[in-house]
């Protein structure tokens, strides 16, 4: 959430530009985090900040409905499958839980369950609790006997075919041990990892440089989705069963129960805390059981799951839209603990974002080592006044990122000194700023920050900067980190650089000669630019497609734009930060953006470079000849209902004419919108024609 670039500004208070801006972040950003939660298995956001950037993005699109982009991220849920995963049609869908919040939803669903039966308050209802495990579900097909296909769950209906994977599960029985044994059932359960499992995997993936998984769930479900089968085989995975699709009928069961018992017959682990319970009280009691078991259990889980015992009830209960009538899910709080933060460091996020981060001596959490948590931003430091050497209490909810809940004060050293927020980006050391009403503070090197180049450069290829197709976000990763491409004016050098490559791009996989070549030639053609695109691609806060249009009208040739950035940069009264100001559109907030960019030195030697490379044209604005309003003055007052004050004023500009705020006896026209003041009276009095806006459109689309 920290890396948008208004993160802070109200959904309704965006301007267009904006809002184009926002989308088009929001696109990459979502389509970024779908990757590492869909295809790595690795998320580095929690579940509620990702759904907070869907909910925003789809905000947006609701109230510009006009911008929303082809490859929006509502337009498509998650993310295809890994390639090499065929899918499976699940033969009975695998539904998910309905949530209790506090115990009295638990006694409403039993009360629930009785009304819908039609039982009496003497019938008992035998409910079995059991843990909810926290991995990922399974669903196993035998077949007389064999286990001949796995899947995970996938949407409930569609899932992927994991069966190699599964094959490597010593929990997980490949033929069922013991009679009965039916022609055919799905035995579904739960694949996890111990805590000690866990840590030992990310001890290792460490000492080799490579990613920290972030919680035991990711990295089992990490582990089962490898195309390659023999990494999963190294993952310590286990398995818990609890339950089956659709109880086959060739086997005697009357109860979820010797379900369970069938289950350990046949050879699966069931969890051992499990247990059937009479009534409201032995409801209760397995809850408070399993928070005090639950730290030592050495797995992680995250609630308990209630289900109905008798299966002929669980029948009749069915279910409603995707979860059973017959089951609910109680979840716990989150874990917390108590440790020391040694220090806070400073993470810069692809967006420019400045968030701190506890660095913890390491505690354990529910079986889980945490030596990082999130502060979030400087106001949320602040507030919560956190000290390196402070004792902290620290919270851990099943994927979310560990959080600093609270400081215990009377813990604290005498001699800690408060935060101070850098003013410099750590990574690339350029000025890092917060805005006026704005919680996150940003690197302002974006086109040479290490940690913001690679969206920066894919911002620099897109449609509507240099539209060099066949460049995306993975391959600038890619290239950023191979030294390939490092700053935008690589681009230019990228053929060059690729002829004396080791590894050239028509070799690697994926690419071949001709898409290298396509490539190259993308490149070449945009040597040439215009340079309203030009300012655009330099991806500078606020400053969208029409802002940039408006700049390169203004200032006409780079080096004029360049140099009146510069003298405005150096004197606020200056000529040219009086005019940059005034251009319609440019107020003193963009202003600063701009000024922001062109005082930091790096972003001044990128300029250098692409200044040298490129052929950047001039742009004039559209000469018009025969437009009705040629030359002619025009005053707007009142409230414009057909269209807003900005609108109106760039239409009459573009359409050659010049717009005054007050009427004087050069006006031509006075257009008058709702409850006109003085202007209108003034107008009359000196004969200049007063039109209504119905009056000043016909005017306008006469031409
Ligand atoms: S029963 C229709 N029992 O929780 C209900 N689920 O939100 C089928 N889970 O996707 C699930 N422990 O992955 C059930 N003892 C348990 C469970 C359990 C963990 C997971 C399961 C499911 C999710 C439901």
């Amino acid at each position: 959430m920290n890396e948008l670039k208004y993160p802070d500004i109200l959904v309704t208070d965006l301007t267009e530009n904006q809002a184009a801006e926002e989308l088009e972040i929001l696109a990459a950003l979502i389509a970024y985090h779908d990757e590492l939660y869909y295809l790595k298995d690795a998320p580095e956001i929690s579940d509620s900040d990702y759904d907070a950037l869907r909910q925003r993005n789809q905000a947006i699109e609701a109230r510009f409905p006009n911008l929303v982009r082809a490859d929006s991220p509502s337009k498509r849920v998650g993310i295809a499958p890994k390639t090499g995963f065929s899918k499976v049609q699940h033969d009975t869908p695998m539904l998910s839980l309905d949530n209790a919040f506090e115990p009295q939803d638990l006694a409403d669903f039993i009360t629930r369950t009785r009304r819908f039966l039609g039982l009496g308050e003497a019938t008992i209802v035998e409910v079995v609790a059991e843990p909810k495990i926290d991995g990922l579900s399974a669903s196993l097909t035998y077949q007389n006997g064999q286990l001949v296909r796995a899947a995970t769950r996938g949407d409930g209906e569609v899932g992927e075919d994991i069966t190699a994977n599964v094959h490597t599960i010593t929990d997980i029985p490949t033929s069922l041990k013991q009679n009965p044994t039916p022609e055919h059932i799905e035995i579904r359960g739960e694949i996890y990892m111990h805590g000690d499992d866990f840590n030992q995997l990310n001890a290792a993936r460490e000492r080799a440089g490579e990613s920290l998984l972030a919680n035991p769930r990711n990295a089992a479900a990490g582990s089962v989705r490898q195309l390659d089968v023999s990494v999963t085989a190294q993952r310590p995975l286990k398995f818990f069963a609890y339950g089956c699709g659709e109880i086959p009928a060739d086997i005697a069961l009357v109860t979820h129960e010797e379900l369970m018992a069938q289950l350990i017959n046949w050879g699966f682990p069931v969890n051992p805390m499990i247990q059937v319970c009479k009534d409201m009280q032995g409801i209760q009691q397995f809850y408070d059981e399993l928070t005090i078991a639950r730290p030592t259990l050495g797995y992680d889980i995250d609630g308990t799951v209630y289900k109905i015992n008798r299966l002929d009830w669980q029948q009749r209960l069915g279910r409603v839209a995707r979860s059973p009538r017959w089951a609910i899910a109680y979840k716990f709080p989150p874990e917390q603990g108590q440790t020391v933060l040694e220090s806070i460091q400073i993470q810069v996020g692809r967006t420019g974002a400045l968030t701190p981060v506890a660095h913890l001596k390491p505690l354990t959490i529910g079986g889980v080592v945490v030596s990082r948590a999130t502060l979030h931003n400087q106001d949320e430091l602040q507030r919560k006044d956190i000290r390196a050497g402070d004792t902290v209490v620290i919270q851990r909810a099943g994927d979310v990122i560990p959080q600093v809940v609270a400081v215990v004060k009377d813990l604290r050293p005498a001699d800690a000194q408060p935060y101070q927020f850098p003013d410099h980006c750590p990574i690339c050391d350029s000025l890092a700023v917060r805005k006026s009403g704005e919680a996150v503070t940003r690197c302002t090197g974006g086109l040479v920050c290490p940690a913001q180049a690679a969206l920066r450069l894919y911002y620099f290829v897109s449609k509507h900067a240099f539209d060099i197709e066949g460049l995306g976000l993975k391959h600038m990763e890619m290239f950023y980190h191979e030294g390939l491409l490092q700053t935008p004016v690589d681009l230019f050098r990228l053929q060059q650089r690729d002829a004396n490559s080791e590894n050239p791009l028509a070799k690697r996989e994926g690419w071949g000669d001709k898409s290298a070549q396509n490539l190259f030639q993308a490149i070449e053609a945009r040597r040439s630019i215009s340079l309203d695109r030009f300012i655009y691609a330099l991806g500078i806060s606020q400053v969208g497609q029409t802002i940039a249009k408006l700049l390169a009208y203004t200032y006409g040739s780079f080096a004029k734009w360049r140099s009146a950035l510069e003298q405005a940069a150096l004197d606020a009264e200056s000529e040219a930060y009086l005019e940059l100001v005034a251009i319609e559109g440019i107020g003193a907030s963009i202003a600063g953006d701009l000024l922001d960019f062109i005082r930091e030195p790096h972003n001044q030697q990128v300029l250098d470079q692409l200044a040298q490379e490129l052929e950047i044209q001039d742009l004039a604005r559209p000469e018009i000849t025969d437009s009705p309003i040629m030359g002619k003055t025009v005053v707007f007052t009142g409230k414009l209902t057909a269209f807003s004050r900005a609108e109106a004023k760039s239409r009459a500009e573009n359409l050659g004419a010049k717009v005054a705020s007050a009427v004087s006896p050069k006006t031509d026209y006075l257009v008058v919108g709702e409850k006109p003041g003085s202007k209108a009276k003034k107008a009359q009095e000196l004969g200049i024609p007063v039109l209504s806006e119905q009056e000043w459109l016909k005017v306008i689309s006469d031409q």
